[in-house]
């Protein structure tokens, strides 16, 4: 497994889970000697169980040297980063290339060579050329084995998956066949799960895993326009979204209003796929209409508190509960707290925040003059108002009666909903929430 990360870490164990032996290849040095050393870089719940389960059965190792990972596996997964390209929001497969040349290199035997990252169509085949080039006497297939698991709940996603996606080239198909035995061998442990596998050609794995994350960004852009205009004509949009979920042809999960999706996939997975219908000649154009209305929903909603406050924020304190880009996870990718502190910060507003797992990743990419708390009460001290950004479980069950008690002022701004309006506002604050009537 090559990329330690998120995705590699996730899928490396739950594939030594499985039984397979897996050796996971990471070069940021930091995240290696905490892997090395037994801790867990990211914050993903379960994980550290999992790892510590694998290491010791000798399942699981973890190292920087590619050829002695390579050396010998039936597979190699590829599972580095594919971020936003700057300007034209294309992803960058850069990390995915320089990875499979250096697989490339050191591969014996018969390898298949899988993308588990996230990337663009025609990725493939282009790993297919590259490793032609670098090793002509190479015996080996490419195939496309897209992940579609959530940060926060990775593990059970992993283990327990919707589907199963295992593109090969359909070109080939002696190769193909000899690709995807491997793979079912892999996934073995799904087939009694009776998990659907889908076998398919490698451009359509590819953008089947944009169109899966495209379809659900536009699902919550959907709802949160929706959630708007209850707004504007006194409807609930939680009532909206549970009848209309009610209908199995929409289904309920993922329509919730928020101030905009964020993360590491959502955003660059969207742009990714409105620039690779613009190459083809064939637009996607309600995705590139969802990522507009996302980036100017997170605006707004930095907005909405500047005008709740009374149309100017300086001088006045500002509690944040949440930052990252959603609960459960320490990742701050894209998260809408970024142009929402930003803008705050330029307002001059003091700003007291406080994450569960955020707060490490949230320094350097939030305004340096934000104050990190210890908890939620500490950042609702002295506040003239609070906002919540993110909806950890824990903020829930905070006591209106004990939030006053910390603030100076009586508005809270809660941007998740998490909180019932009738129950904050008889404890005698000013509530704005989102798409629920006053
Ligand atoms: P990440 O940045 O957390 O992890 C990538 C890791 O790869 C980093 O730790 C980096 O140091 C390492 N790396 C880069 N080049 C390397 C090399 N040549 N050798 C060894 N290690 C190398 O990224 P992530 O969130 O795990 O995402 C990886 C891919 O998976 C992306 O394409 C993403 O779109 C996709 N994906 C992510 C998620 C998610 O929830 N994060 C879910 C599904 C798919
Ligand atoms: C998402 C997909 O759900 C995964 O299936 C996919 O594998 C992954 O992207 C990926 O390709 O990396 P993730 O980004 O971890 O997973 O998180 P989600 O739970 O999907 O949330 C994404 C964003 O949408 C968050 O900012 C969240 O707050 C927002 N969201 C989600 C809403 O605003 N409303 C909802 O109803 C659901």
């Amino acid at each position: 497994m090559i990329g330690g990360g998120y995705v590699g870490l996730v899928s490396g164990t739950c594939f030594a889970e499985f039984g397979t032996d897996v050796a996971i290849v990471e070069t940021n040095p930091d995240r290696l000697t905490a892997l090395r050393e037994g801790r867990i870089p990211i914050y993903e719940p379960g994980l550290d169980r999992l790892v510590e389960e694998n290491v010791e059965a000798g399942r699981l190792t973890f190292g920087d040297d590619i050829a002695a990972a390579v050396k010998g596996a039936d597979a190699v997964f590829v599972a580095v980063g594919t971020p936003s390209r700057r300007g034209d929001g294309q992803a960058d497969t850069s990390y995915v290339y320089a990875a499979v040349e250096q697989i490339a290199r050191v591969a014996d035997g018969y390898t298949v060579i899988v993308t588990k990252s996230t990337v663009p169509v025609g990725t493939g085949r282009e790993i297919a050329q590259i490793i032609r080039k670098t090793r002509p006497d190479l015996d080996f297939d490419v195939a496309s084995n897209p992940e579609f698991l959530r940060e926060g709940n990775a593990i059970q996603d992993f283990m327990r998956p919707d589907r199963v996606i295992i593109g090969t080239d359909q070109y080939k198909p002696e190769g193909t066949e000899r690709a995807q035995n491997i793979l079912r061998k892999l996934y073995r442990p799904l087939y009694l799960l009776e998990t659907p596998i889908v076998f398919t050609g490698l451009e359509t794995a590819e953008l089947i895993k944009y169109s899966a994350n495209s379809f659900l960004a536009m699902k919550i852009t959907f709802i949160n326009e929706i959630s708007d205009l209850c707004e504007k004509v006194g409807a609930n949009v939680n009532d909206v979204a549970r009848s209309i979920g009610l209908d199995g042809r929409i289904g309920k999960k993922f329509l919730h209003p928020s101030p905009g999706f964020g993360g590491s996939c959502f955003p660059k997975d969207t742009r990714a796929l409105t620039a690779i219908g613009r190459n083809a000649g064939s637009p996607v154009r309600l995705i590139e209409t969802t990522v507009a209305v996302n980036e100017q929903r997170m605006k707004d909603m930095g907005e909405r508190v500047i005008t709740f406050a009374g149309g100017d924020v300086s001088g006045l304190t500002i509690g944040v509960l949440g930052l990252t880009f959603k609960p459960e996870t320490d990742d701050m990718r894209e998260a809408a707290s970024i142009p929402v502190l930003d803008m705050l910060d330029k307002g001059g507003a003091k700003i007291r925040a406080f994450d569960p797992a955020g707060m490490t990743t949230a320094r350097p990419v939030l305004p340096q003059s934000v104050t990190y708390c210890t908890d939620a009460l500490d950042a609702a001290k002295g506040a003239d108002i609070l906002v919540v950004l993110t909806e950890w479980n824990e903020f829930r069950s905070l006591a209106p009666e004990k939030l006053a008690a910390e603030m100076k002022g009586r508005k809270i701004a809660d941007l998740r909903n998490i909180w019932d309006p009738k129950a904050i506002k008889d404890a005698g604050f000013e509530y704005i929430s989102l798409g629920r009537p006053d």
